[in-house]
C-alpha cells in the first residue's frame, strides 16, 4: 500500500462496519476499536493483508501478532488448549486476556502472523465492533494501531494522527475503555507464565517478566533454512537456488514490492530449503520500513545456526 492512501475516520455505524468488512475481505487493514486499545486488523489467513499491517506500522521486525476470535470454539481451531488455558478462557473471555498456546498445524493462519513460532496468541475481545468484524470475516490479526515506536492509541484521533495516509479506514467508537493492552499469559508447557501484565489479574501465574516473545532465540532459529544463505545476491552462483526480488529474477521470487515480499518470505525460504541446490542466495531488498523488517528476517536466516 502506498503512503498516499486517504484515511477515512467514520463512526462505527452498521454501514461503516459493512464497509470495513469489505475492505478486510479485500486484504486491507482497518483500524478497529477494542476494549483495550485501537487495533489495526487484517484477515489472519491472508499473508499479504497481514504484511500490510507491518507496512502501515513500519515495524522494524516481524513480531508475532495476536489473533482475535469470537470465542473458545473458534480459538480451538487455531491452537491447543490445556485444561488450565481453557479454564482461563472460560473465566475471562470475552475480555482483555490473551493466551499464548501451541498452534495447530492446520489452523490456516498465515506464517507471517506467528513470525515462525510454533505457538499462537489468541484473544476474544469484548468490544462489539471488533466482535462483529471477526464474526463476519473470521480470525483477525491485530496489533495496536500505532506507528512502530509510538504509544498505543485509545482514541480514533490517535490512530488517524499516527497512521494517516497509510490505512483506508478507522472505525470510531469513542475512547477505548481499558486503555492498556491485554494481559498475555502463556500456556504452552507446564503451568502458566505472565508475558505481559494488563487489565486482567491472574492468580498463581509465574512472572516471565517482560512484554517480549518468550524465547527470542526461537525467532532466529525457527525459520533458518538448513542450508547456507547468501544475502544481496544479484545472480545465482554454482550450487545456489536464487530467491529473486524486484528486478533480480530467481527460480523463486519475492515479487516486486515489500508487501508481496513479506507475504511470500517464509514460503520462499521453505521452498528454497526443499530445492535440490545445496545453497540459497537472496536478492537485495532495499528500503526502510517493511523492507528493513524483511532484511532483518533474512539476516537471521543467514546467521550461523546454534
Ligand atoms: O489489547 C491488545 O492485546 C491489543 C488489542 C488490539 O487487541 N493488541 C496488542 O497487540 O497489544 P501488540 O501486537 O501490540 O502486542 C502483541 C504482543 C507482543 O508483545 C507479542 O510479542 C506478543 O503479543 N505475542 C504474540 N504472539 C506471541 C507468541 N506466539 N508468543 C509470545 N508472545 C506473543
Ligand atoms: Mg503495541
Amino acid at each position: 500500500m502506498s503512503a498516499t492512501t486517504s484515511t477515512e475516520v467514520r463512526p462505527a455505524t452498521a454501514d461503516a462496519i459493512s464497509a470495513a468488512v469489505l475492505l478486510l475481505a479485500d486484504g486491507m487493514p482497518v483500524a478497529v476499536p477494542t476494549e483495550t486499545v485501537y487495533g489495526l486488523a487484517a484477515d489472519a489467513r491472508n499473508a499479504e493483508a497481514v504484511a500490510r499491517i507491518y507496512a502501515a506500522k513500519g515495524r522494524p521486525s516481524f513480531n508475532p501478532l495476536i489473533v482475535h476470535v469470537t470465542g473458545l470454539e473458534m480459538a480451538k481451531t487455531l491452537g491447543e488448549f490445556s485444561p488450565e488455558a481453557q479454564r482461563l478462557a472460560e473465566a475471562h473471555w470475552p475480555g482483555p486476556l490473551t493466551l499464548v498456546i501451541p498452534a495447530r498445524a492446520d489452523n490456516g493462519i498465515a506464517d507471517i502472523v506467528t513470525a515462525g513460532l510454533e505457538t499462537i496468541a489468541v484473544r476474544c475481545p469484548a468490544h462489539p465492533v471488533m466482535r462483529a468484524l471477526v464474526e463476519a470475516v473470521g480470525p483477525l490479526a491485530a496489533p495496536s494501531a500505532n506507528a512502530s515506536g509510538q504509544i498505543s492509541p485509545t482514541l480514533a484521533a490517535h490512530v488517524a494522527k499516527s497512521l494517516d495516509g497509510r490505512i483506508p479506514l478507522v472505525l470510531d467508537a469513542g475512547p477505548a475503555k481499558r486503555g492498556i493492552e491485554s494481559t498475555i499469559v502463556a500456556a504452552t508447557g507446564d503451568g502458566l507464565r505472565l508475558l505481559r501484565p494488563g487489565p486482567v489479574q491472574i492468580e498463581g501465574v509465574v512472572e516471565a517478566g517482560s512484554d517480549k516473545i518468550e524465547a527470542p532465540g526461537q525467532l532466529s532459529s525457527h525459520y533458518a533454512p538448513s542450508k547456507p544463505l547468501r544475502l544481496d545476491a544479484v545472480s545465482a552462483r554454482e550450487g545456489e537456488v536464487l530467491i529473486g526480488y524486484g528486478d533480480v529474477e530467481g527460480q523463486i521470487t519475492l515479487g516486486k514490492d515489500p508487501v508481496s515480499a513479506a507475504a511470500r518470505l517464509f514460503a520462499a525460504l521453505h521452498e528454497a530449503d526443499a530445492a535440490p541446490e545445496p545453497c540459497i542466495a537472496v536478492a537485495p531488498v532495499p528500503g526502510d520500513g517493511l523492507a528493513a523488517a524483511i532484511r532483518d528476517r533474512l539476516q537471521r536466516a543467514a546467521a550461523p545456526h546454534d
